[in-house]
């Protein structure tokens, strides 16, 4: 119970009173958070002179702001500029030796192949992530267009070493530069409902050539006298089990009955766009992606002929580079 509810210990207070004892004071905020509150009303009077924030009354115009002393008005797009230019400065040199360098050059260089790794992926996310899959994972087919073919894989993974076309960094540029459409024939037409079963179910153990028919009914013309594929074709290597498309026999069944763009209604669709037509990519755009691709790891190393002479290097010498300064 409280005698006085107009003060206590000597402070007002404000009058009102809760629950008989519970009552205002009148006491001023702590010194530090009225000059904080002052500091911040300063502030935002100097940054609406400073920057374009206060709207007039006349149609979308505004006051502009006088800007930082030294830099002029301040717009967002000025800042953008300025900080593209800075990039830029940074990314000139790079692209200009880009242009006159070949993939395996761009490669077999440090520098140009970290700077093309991280440039690359932007790239890669905006014009092929969209069918190979975030980082060349593969991205399943979905949605009824291609559910009612049961088709499989949308574009092939690109982190394996299991290559259609090979996996060498030119062959990949030649991919993206001029496309690619891999051709199977409908077999429905050709083969008895047997020969296709005995073929699929070959072919699903991944022993394709251990059924005679393989070689007779002319697979091996695209496929290898061994079954395994053959780049120029981009036919698929049937003996590893890496499926492209449907790897089950009903799906494999499928596939030699109505082949890959064969041009029936059911075949399987297997095209990767060309990138030149319209100048959609530029060509430092397509070396930078054949560079990105191969460097997911299942690029295919150039063959280097090494000099014979580089094996016998004598020990008095390899000590010798190696308590050698690093070069600038
Ligand atoms: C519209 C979907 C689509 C887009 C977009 C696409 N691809 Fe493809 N890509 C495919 C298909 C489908 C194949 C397989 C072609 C075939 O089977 O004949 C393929 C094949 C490839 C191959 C050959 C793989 C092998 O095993 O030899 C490479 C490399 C490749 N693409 C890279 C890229 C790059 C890099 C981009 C982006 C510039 C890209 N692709 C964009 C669908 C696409
Ligand atoms: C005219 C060339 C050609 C002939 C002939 C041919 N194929 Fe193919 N086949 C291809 C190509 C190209 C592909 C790969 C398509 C792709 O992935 O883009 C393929 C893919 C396949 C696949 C799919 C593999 C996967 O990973 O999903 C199977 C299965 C197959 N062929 C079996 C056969 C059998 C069995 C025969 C013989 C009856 C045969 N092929 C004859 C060109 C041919």
């Amino acid at each position: 119970m409280s005698e006085n509810h107009n003060s206590a210990g000597g402070v007002p207070t404000t009058g009102h009173v809760w629950d008989d004892d519970l009552a205002d004071f009148t006491n001023q905020p702590p010194k530090w958070w009225m000059l904080g509150l002052t500091a911040s009303a300063i502030w935002v009077v100097v940054y609406f002179i400073m920057y374009p924030a206060i709207p007039l009354a006349t149609n979308g115009t505004f006051f502009k702001g006088v800007g930082l002393p030294g830099s002029g008005q301040w717009t967002a797009i000025k800042e953008l500029e300025t900080d593209t230019a800075v990039l830029d400065a940074v990314r000139k040199p790079y692209e200009d030796k880009l242009k006159g360098m070949e993939p395996a050059a761009i490669l077999a260089d440090a520098d140009m192949s970290e700077y093309v790794s991280r440039s690359g992926k932007v790239l890669f996310s905006d014009n092929c992530g969209g069918c190979h899959g975030q980082n060349g994972v593969g991205s399943m087919q979905t949605g009824a267009k291609f559910a009612q073919r049961e088709q499989g894989l949308m574009a092939p993974i690109l982190l394996d070493d299991d290559w259609l076309y090979g996996g060498e960094v030119e062959t990949i540029y030649e991919t993206i530069a001029e496309g690619r459409q891999g051709m199977m024939v409908a077999h429905k037409d050709i083969l008895s409902a047997a020969e296709i079963d005995t073929l699929a179910n070959a072919v699903a153990a991944g022993t394709p050539t251990a059924t005679p028919l393989f070689a007779e009914k002319g697979c091996t013309a695209c496929h290898g006298e061994d079954g395994k594929g053959m780049h120029a074709m981009g036919s698929a290597n049937l003996t590893d089990k890496v499926w492209r498309f449907d790897g089950s026999i009903e799906g494999i069944k499928q596939t030699i009955k109505y082949g890959v763009n064969s041009g029936d209604p059911e075949t399987r669709v297997a095209i990767m766009p060309n990138f030149t037509e319209a100048g959609k990519l530029s060509t430092t755009e397509m070396k930078k992606l054949a560079v990105y691709v191969y460097k997911f790891g299942g690029g295919t190393a150039p063959v280097v002929e090494a000099p014979v002479a580089a094996v016998a290097v004598d020990a008095a010498s390899a000590t010798e580079a190696a308590s050698a300064p690093a070069a600038q």
